[in-house]
Formats: structure tokens, sequence, C-alpha cells
């Protein structure tokens, strides 16, 4: 049972604003958004990388990670998503050389899961897109890698 009193009006509306700010992505996010290392039982990329980024350049939009290797430490690897995901109808797909960055843009990576969000064309206009970079894009060894196409 809730009642509502002022108070409680005031503090669901505080709340509510406080959820609109934290689900607007901002260049700060983008900054210190770090995988969290987990126990790292698997040596999934969003256990085992940290300090992911994504940025364009031209049509290139490139992921880079410090990830764990076997040896203990944590190498910085970049791959070239364009090699990794394709744009259908204004949805990020992971695809072998899909080349998604002829037609999408403004990629950030927002929250502790590496979700990658950015602005696809539908063919009409850009249109918000989001994926999960740890289904497809593994590290293998501290390197970053997709479809076997393995970053430097
Ligand atoms: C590892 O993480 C998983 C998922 O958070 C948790 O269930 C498990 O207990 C953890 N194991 C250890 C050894 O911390
Ligand atoms: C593991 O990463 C460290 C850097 O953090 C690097 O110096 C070392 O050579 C890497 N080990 C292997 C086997 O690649």
């Amino acid at each position: 049972m809730l009642f509502v009193t002022p108070f409680t009006m005031g503090f669901l509306t505080l709340f509510a604003v406080a959820c609109v700010v934290r689900a607007a992505p901002t260049i700060q996010d983008y900054q210190d958004t770090g995988g969290v290392i987990m126990n790292g039982t698997a040596y999934s990329f969003g256990d085992s990388c940290n300090t992911y980024s994504a940025y364009q350049s031209g049509t290139d939009i490139v992921l880079s990670a410090s990830c764990h290797n076997k040896s203990g430490g944590f190498p910085y690897s970049s791959i070239n998503l364009n090699h990794c995901i394709t744009n259908n109808m204004g949805q990020m797909e992971a695809r072998k050389d899909g080349n998604f960055g002829l037609s999408c843009n403004r990629m950030l990576f927002h929250g502790a899961q590496p979700i990658l969000y950015g602005f696809c064309s539908n063919g009409k206009y850009p249109q918000e897109a989001a994926i999960d970079v740890g289904d497809f894009v593994d590290n293998d060894d501290g390197r970053l890698n997709c479809f076997g196409y393995y970053g430097e």
C-alpha cells in the first residue's frame, strides 16, 4: 500500500528524474564505462575485459579494450567492428563482415555490460540501436576477436 503524500510525490518525482538522467548516455559514461572484472570463470568479453570503448573514424567503428590474458596481464587490443556487425533495417545484428559502419554512427557504451548503443539508418532515418557485443566478441588470451577475425 502506497500512501501518496506530498512527500512521497516529491520522492517519486525525484526518482523518476534520476532514472531519466541515468538513462541518457553521456560522454562521462563513455569514458569510464568499464567492464567490471567478474570472478572470471569464463573468458567472455564482458567478464574478462575492461576499459572498453568505441570510436568511429570514417566508416570504421573500432572497439578497444584491455583483456585478461593467461599470464595475468591485460594487454590492450582493438578490433574493427565492421568485421562483426551489420545494420539490418536499423537494427544492429552480429554478422561476419557486416560493415555496419557504412550506415550506423554515434556509438557509445553505456552501463556495466558491454552494450553498444548508436544510431543506424532504417532506410529513411537514423534510429536508436543497441547490441550486446559480448554475444559475439570474445577474448582469446588477451586479444579481441569475432568470427575468426582478430584485432591488434
Ligand atoms: C562467480 O560469479 C558468479 C556470478 O556472479 C557467482 O554465482 C559465483 O558464486 C562466483 N564465484 C566465486 C568463486 O566468487
Ligand atoms: C599478457 O599481457 C601483458 C600486458 O599486460 C603482456 O606484457 C604479455 O606479453 C601478455 N602475455 C602473452 C602471453 O601474450
